[in-house]
C-alpha cells in the first residue's frame, strides 16, 4: 500500500487523476471500477482537462461503478447513475453503451448482481478501481461488519452513512437516503489490478487510519486493501492526520512517484 500524502485535496485529486490518464494512455481498452460521491468529483475534473487537452481518450474505455442505491431509477437526480453521467461521463468522450451502473430497481437483485460480477469477469476483470472511504472505513457500500471476501449483493447503509450522505447529498434530508444499496463486495474490488483510493478531510482520519494501519478486520472494511500489492491511497494533510508513519509513506510514495 502507498501513501501519497498532499498538502491540499485539489493537489491529490490532480497526481490520482494523472494515474488514471496513465493507465488509459498505455492500455486504451482499460477497464475503470469507478465511485461516486463528493471525493473524486475534482479528479474526475482533471481528468475530463486531459480529454479536452487530447492527451488521452476514453473511446474504447469501459467502466463499472462501485454502487447503486435500492428504489432510484437511473433518472433520478440523486442516484449513482445520474451522479457519473453528470460529472464524468458528460465530460469525456466514454460511449455511454460502455458505462455500467448496478439497476437499483431491478426486479430481481441478486440477479442483478450475479449478472454485474459476470460482466466484470467477461470483460477481463478491472484494471484500475477508484474508490472513495466511508467515515466508518467502508469501501463501496461495505460497511462495518461485511465480510472481507464479500461478493457484489444487496447491502444495508449504517445511520451514520445515512447521515454522512444526507448531508452531502439528498439536501440534507436524512428520510430521503435509501437504506440499501446494491454494492460490489470487497473481495469484488480486491480483485482489481490496481486501486486508487482518495479520502479527504478530517472527517476521514479514522477510516485512513484503520485503513492503512489498523488491524485487517471487517470492522473497516478498507483495510483490506492491505492485502492488496498495487494500492495507492492519495489523500489530504488532515486526513492523513492520524498515521503514525506519515512522514515515512510521504516521503517513499514521493520518490516512487518521481515528485
Ligand atoms: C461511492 C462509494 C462510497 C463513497 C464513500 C465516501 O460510490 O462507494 O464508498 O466513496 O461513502 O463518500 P464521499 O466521497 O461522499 O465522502
Amino acid at each position: 500500500m502507498e501513501v501519497v500524502v498532499c498538502k491540499t485535496k485539489e493537489e491529490a485529486s490532480k497526481l490520482a487523476a494523472e494515474m488514471v490518464t496513465a493507465q488509459v494512455k498505455k492500455n486504451p481498452k482499460t477497464v475503470l471500477g469507478l465511485a461516486t460521491g463528493a471525493t473524486p468529483v475534482l479528479m474526475y475534473n482533471e481528468m475530463a482537462k486531459a480529454v479536452k487537452a487530447k492527451k488521452v481518450s476514453y473511446k474504447q474505455v469501459k467502466s463499472w461503478n462501485l454502487d447503486e442505491y435500492v428504489g432510484l431509477a437511473g433518472t433520478h437526480d440523486q442516484s449513482y447513475r445520474y451522479f457519473m453521467n453528470e460529472n464524468l461521463f458528460k465530460k469525456i468522450d466514454i460511449q455511454i453503451k460502455n458505462t455500467h451502473v448496478l439497476n437499483g430497481l431491478a426486479k430481481d437483485l441478486e440477479k442483478e448482481c450475479a449478472a454485474y460480477e459476470r460482466q466484470i469477469k467477461a470483460a477481463g476483470g478491472i484494471d484500475l478501481q477508484v474508490l472513495g472511504i466511508g467515515s466508518d472505513g467502508h469501501i463501496a457500500f461495505n460497511e462495518p461488519g461485511t465480510s472481507l471476501k464479500s461478493r457484489t449483493s444487496c447491502v444495508y447503509l449504517t445511520p451514520s452513512t445515512i447521515k454522512d450522505n444526507a448531508r452531502l447529498f439528498f439536501k440534507g434530508k436524512e428520510k430521503e437516503v435509501p437504506t440499501r444499496a446494491l454494492s460490489m463486495g470487497v473481495g469484488t474490488i480486491c480483485e482489481a489490478k490496481k486501486i486508487v483510493l482518495l479520502a479527504f478531510g478530517e472527517n476521514k482520519q479514522n477510516a485512513v487510519k484503520g485503513c492503512v494501519e489498523g488491524p485487517m478486520t471487517q470492522f473497516c472494511t478498507a483495510s483490506a486493501l492491505q492485502a492488496h500489492n498495487d494500492c495507492w491511497i492519495f489523500c489530504d494533510e488532515a486526513a492523513a492526520k492520524k498515521l503514525t508513519l506519515k512522514k515515512y509513506y510521504a516521503w517513499r510514495s514521493a520518490t516512487k512517484l518521481g515528485l
